[in-house]
């Protein structure tokens, strides 16, 4: 008989720098999905990749002196980039889409013709608040206190002729879809995305789908100097991965729609109202479901390139072993809702769990089944009283797990395999194996408590092989089980392991780590990258510095320009006896009201600038580098003891 399909994708990542734990996270859970689906018989196709076109990228590929595509490739096929970081992590994707491969492009050009042509894609006038970040547009009233809604950025008023999606048009059908339950979950993002998208003032907007201000994107091929979207060339990655629209692949018939597709929470809108809506236009069916995982926060926000806070998988993956780190990230947050990251959890799951539970059944069970049979158990075996509760909970932990996979709750799939565990370690406690073994008459009961051991290590072994891929192979090898032993039908039987099994004591699988000594060592490494300093600028003749005039001054008053994110305004005592008023951009470092009263320093002969229609007369000094790719900003502040009006020379 066929097996049945099941296509699973990622979003595929924007390789604007490299991919952190955040990324990892989702291409882990998915890489979970996609090996529990084939352990349980599907013929799975998993897709991940890259989304390389857009503004962002140009910009980046600007700033480092090199070409977009050469910006790219560095970050997906250089060393530790993309495809680096998904082998290390053992990621079993079946494909791997960029968007500049040619074959996607030539894809999405016949698309956007298709949408043109059936007239759900006009040429119009774009005007609005731009966030280049985001690449999106946005109306006054989706802004949050005047910045980007998804990324907290600054927005851009922008204005292009642009092609225009009818997306307005799908307004019912997407609200349909969305109400019907089964197609946006968690279910607690429904109303989300009805609410701000489709019941909002004004309701559902068409998009403006096509760009004239960069080039680095699929262009338009019937009108130059118009690229596509970034987000029209992003979505259908999922359907010209499998091959449509073009023949560089030929399974779209069969595993579209698309099962799930999983994604982080901020891009939901794209991937439920978007999404669907232009699946609709060019006649496609729907996926069966988009999932919407919460995100990995640090100090109580979302990890990013651009706040600093990014943790490096690489650096985790090595210290701690790919498993440990994969299992981590499943075990200790629940999918749906965002979950923080620390380093004290991971260490104190890995010791508690890893280490503890399963590290401490699998060595005690073979050291003992080597101890008193000398690594394989006698036929004759003999039931006690004990074992009921454990092999209950044994029969029934395939269906328990299976239920919460089935909902993606892979952190709850995971605490019923570790409750087993528990009680397995617990059966060790109430059978005392090491009592049984003094009396030669209770061997067959010894022989029988060791095998149930065996037993749960290789179920539970057995459901817990796509979070730890490698661990439990190893772990399969200790117990002696055959790979036929370790499959789904056999994780809901009793009795599989044969009973001359041979069991060896291994390697430790999960090292017990010293909380302490590691965390100091993780501080250490915490230490800010400091970026290179800026190169030092050539000489000059002592009569240029003699003419900049650099004066102490105190702070009088200081307060936020309005209407700008960026500008601070300076009422100072400059010594003279008349205040000097002097704008300075470092609103995003400094609240105005800690900086009343400090002594400062600027130069105070530069021509007066007017900017947001305020004059500033000099500037203040700032001493200013780059951490972690981040600019640090401190003011130059002096002892209050210096008087005002004192020269800097
Ligand atoms: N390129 C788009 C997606 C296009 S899909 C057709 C994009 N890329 S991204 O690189 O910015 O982020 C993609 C995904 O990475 C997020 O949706 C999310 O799944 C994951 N994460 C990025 N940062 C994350 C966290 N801090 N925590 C959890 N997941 C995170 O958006």
């Amino acid at each position: 008989m066929e097996k049945p399909t099941f296509y699973i994708t990622t979003p595929i990542y924007y390789p604007s720098a490299k991919l952190h734990i955040g990324h990892a996270y989702c291409t882990v859970a998915s890489d979970a999905i996609a090996r529990y689906k084939r352990l349980c018989g599907y013929d799975v196709m998993f897709l991940t990749g890259t989304d390389e076109h857009g503004q962002k990228i140009e910009d980046k590929a600007k700033a480092a002196g090199v070409t977009p595509q050469q910006f790219v490739d560095k970050i997906v096929t250089g060393e530790k980039g993309v495809l680096d970081l998904w082998k290390l992590m053992n990621i079993s994707n079946d494909r791997f889409i960029r968007t500049t491969d040619d074959y996607h492009v030539r894809s999405i050009q016949r698309i956007f013709r298709k949408m043109y042509d059936n007239g759900d894609i006009y040429k119009g006038k774009y005007s609005g608040m731009y966030c280049t970040p985001c690449e999106s547009f946005w109306t006054e009233s989706q802004l949050v206190n005047g910045r980007c809604p998804d990324c907290g950025g600054e927005v851009k008023y922008a204005e292009e002729e642009a092609y225009f999606f009818r997306l307005s048009k799908y307004a019912d059908r997407v609200r349909e879809l969305l109400l019907g339950g089964e197609f946006l979950e968690p279910a607690s993002r429904v109303n989300e995305m009805v609410h701000n998208f489709l019941d909002c003032e004004g309701g559902l907007q068409d998009l403006c789908v096509s760009r004239t201000s960069f080039t680095w994107g699929v262009p338009v091929d019937f009108d130059p100097g118009h690229v596509v979207y970034v987000w029209i060339d992003a979505l259908f990655n999922y359907t010209t991965a499998l091959g449509y629209e073009n023949d560089a692949y030929h399974d779209f018939d069969r595993y579209w729609p698309a099962d799930v597709h999983i994604v982080g929470k901020e891009i939901v809108r794209f991937h439920s109202i978007i999404w669907p809506a232009m699946l609709m236009s060019v006649g496609l069916p729907l996926p069966k479901k988009v999932y919407g995982h919460g995100w990995l926060i640090m100090d109580g926000g979302k990890m990013s390139k651009s706040k600093g806070n990014v943790v490096d998988p690489y650096m985790l993956a090595e210290r701690y072993g790919v498993d440990a780190l994969r299992f981590f990230l499943l075990r200790s947050f629940p999918f749906g809702s965002d979950g923080s990251f620390s380093n004290e959890l991971l260490i104190s799951t890995i010791n508690t769990d890893l280490a503890n539970d399963l590290g401490n059944l699998l060595s005690r069970t073979t050291a003992m089944a080597g101890k008193y049979f000398g690594g394989t158990l006698p036929e004759a075996q003999e039931a006690g009283p004990e074992d009921a509760e454990l092999l209950e909970m044994l029969a029934a932990l395939r269906g328990r797990y299976a239920a919460q996979m089935e909902k993606f709750q892979m952190q709850n799939a995971l605490a019923e395999v570790f409750r087993v565990i528990s009680r397995a370690n617990k059966y060790i406690d109430e059978t005392a194996p090491w009592v049984l073994a003094k009396d030669e008459a209770k061997k067959p009961r010894l022989a029988r408590v060791l095998y149930n051991l065996l037993e749960s290590l290789r179920i539970c072994g057995t459901l817990l092989r796509p979070f730890m891929p490698e661990s439990m192979e190893k772990l399969a090898a200790q117990i002696g089980a055959p790979e036929a032993a370790m499959s789904w039908e056999a994780a809901e039987q009793y009795g599989v392991l044969p009973a001359a099994a041979s069991v060896t004591k291994g390697e430790n699988l999960f090292p017990r780590i010293d909380m302490e000594k590691e965390l100091a060592a993780l501080e250490e490494l915490k230490k800010p990258e400091t970026d290179p300093i800026e190169p030092f600028k050539e000489n000059i003749v002592f009569d240029d510095f003699e003419k900049c005039d650099f004066r102490v001054c105190r702070v009088l008053k200081c307060e936020a320009v309005k209407k700008s994110q960026k500008l601070l305004r300076f009422e100072l005592d400059d010594g003279s006896g008349v205040t000097r008023q002097i704008l300075s951009g470092i609103a995003m470092h400094y609240k105005p009201e800690e900086l009343v009263g400090k002594t400062v320093a600027a130069i105070v002969n530069l021509p007066p600038r007017k900017m947001m229609g305020l004059e500033s007369c000099g500037m203040l000094l700032s001493a200013v580098r780059m951490v972690n790719g981040k600019e640090e900003l401190h003011l130059v502040m002096l002892d209050d003891a210096v008087p005002t009006g004192s020269v800097l020379c």
